[in-house]
């Protein structure tokens, strides 16, 4: 049993001496290249009105918020972000324009919230209020290379989007050349959070699994408060740059590619042969317990991990690549991107039951799968009772425990064997290609060397 007294809620963690030294440090150093920008320090309450994030450009999805009850009975929020607060300051506490803010203040959502995310998430930023077009844009993107050099962050990049590419040219134009170098034209280039009304822009560096800065321009946020100022800024996110670090491991860095362990892995081998990567020897040899293998000739590791385990490594930039089954991932979902279907380990997921069960009759479904089983009646509009099975859930209906499972088919041999059928099709499952986004951007040249080579 949790206790209680002894444990912080999930997604958050006390933080020792050396987590909160380098979080100051970085903290203050930013601080000290803000200020001497001209920006000035302001603080916004933790708790703020729900509604504060109810304007016509909501940009927090309300399931992702912390909510509260006040005092008064009204819905409150933990902050789940920080630029709608300033920009509340702005339109009702500042009267001189152009004005430079800046804050260091975590923000708080559930969002993705596995075990292991954070619901914590230290920021620092700047809002720059009263300055519109390109002149505010450059100042806030020199600000963004000043602080991520000021913050030890070397090897990144820029990716800036949002508007089309001349327009993206003018504000680099106005960039000195240093600053310019570091960034990359991305004009398809969007945020999560919706009230972006200009240019965009995401840093990425090396060895951190997520972007480690964000910003843009927001020009009629600050006018949902009552007054109409234009507005561009941007966050560092601090915890992703505080977990910056190089891969280490023995294999020399170079691409890492968590395959799944079992069906899966025979078929990469393969695929990866016809590519031209030689199979690593320490792959076949049984007696070898290790975990990473080296291909030969090349720059490319096999990480041999369970399916979701996968999906782990590859969303916190561990390996930049993955194998792993459609299954696990809608199962899991995970912060990676897909790249390809690799059409292998082809099978379904099905609904099956006892010869007589019809789908309308199901009440009570066991899976392994819980997450997609739960899905797909929601679809169907069909209240039904989950009961999450760890492996051979045909006993399940057998032993009276479900109406039906919900599970892989490949043969429907296992099914036939304990006398039950599909009643419904839920949808095809094969092996996917994932990337870590960010690994996506860095590695570039790497990842698209191979994706050439592979015949999918
Ligand atoms: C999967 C699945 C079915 C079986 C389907 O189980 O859960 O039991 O394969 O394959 P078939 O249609 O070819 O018979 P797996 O072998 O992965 O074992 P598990 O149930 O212990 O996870």
């Amino acid at each position: 049993m949790k206790n209680y007294l002894v444990n912080t809620p999930e997604g958050t963690h006390d933080s020792l001496w050396d987590e909160s030294a380098a979080r100051r440090g970085l903290e203050s150093s930013l601080a000290g290249i803000f200020e001497r920008g001209g920006y000035r320090e302001v603080r916004t309450p933790v708790l703020e009105y729900y509604e504060l994030y109810q304007i016509a450009r909501n940009p927090i999805p309300p399931d992702n918020m912390v909510k509260l009850t006040g005092r008064d009975g009204k819905l409150l929020v933990l902050r789940p972000d920080n630029s709608t607060p300033i920009a509340r300051i702005a339109a009702t506490r500042i009267t001189d324009f152009p004005c430079r803010l800046y804050y260091a203040q975590s923000v708080y959502r559930l969002a993705g919230n596995r075990r292991g995310d954070s619901c914590e998430l230290g920021q620092c930023g700047v809002e720059l209020f009263g300055i519109a077009g390109y002149e505010g844009d450059a100042e806030i993107l020199t600000l963004a290379v000043r602080a991520l050099l000021g913050a030890g962050v070397c090897d990144f990049h820029i990716e800036l989007g949002g508007l089309a590419a001349a327009e993206l040219n003018k504000i680099i134009a106005l960039l000195d050349t240093g600053t310019a170098a570091y960034m990359r034209l991305e004009p398809s280039l969007t945020q999560e959070i919706d009230y972006y009304t200009g240019m965009v822009f995401r840093a990425y560096a090396d060895g951190a699994g997520k972007a480690v800065l964000a910003g843009g321009r927001y020009d009629k946020l600050v006018g949902d408060y009552g007054r109409d100022v234009p507005a561009v800024g941007f966050a560092v996110y601090v915890d992703e740059v505080l977990t910056i670090r190089k891969p280490s491991g023995g294999d020399g860095g170079g691409l890492r590619i968590a395959v799944t362990k079992g069906r899966l892995l025979d078929d990469t081998l393969d695929l990866l042969a016809k590519a031209g990567y030689a199979k690593p020897a320490s792959v076949s040899d049984k007696g070898d317990r290790r975990l990473i293998h080296k291909i030969p000739d090349s720059n490319i590791s096999l990480v041999l991990a369970k399916a979701e385990d996968v999906i782990t490594y590859c969303e916190r930039g561990a390996c930049q690549l993955g194998v792993v089954g459609r299954d696990t991932l809608l199962e899991r979902g995970g912060e990676v991107l897909e790249l390809r279907d690799l059409s292998y380990g082809a099978c379904k997921f099905a609904v099956a039951a006892l010869n007589s069960t019809e789908l309308k009759d199901v009440r009570v479904v066991a899976s392994k799968y819980p997450n997609v089983a739960r899905n797909f009646f929601m679809e169907q509009g069909a209240d039904v009772d989950v009961i999450k099975i760890d492996g051979s859930v045909e006993l399940a209906p057998i032993l009276g425990v479900a109406d039906a499972i919900v599970d892989i088919v490949q043969t429907g041999s296992t099914l036939k064997a304990n006398g039950l059928q599909v009643i419904a099709d839920v949808c095809a499952v094969s092996a996917r290609l994932i990337a870590n986004p960010a690994a996506l951007r860095l590695c570039k040249d790497a990842i698209s060397e191979l994706l050439s080579k592979l015949a999918v």
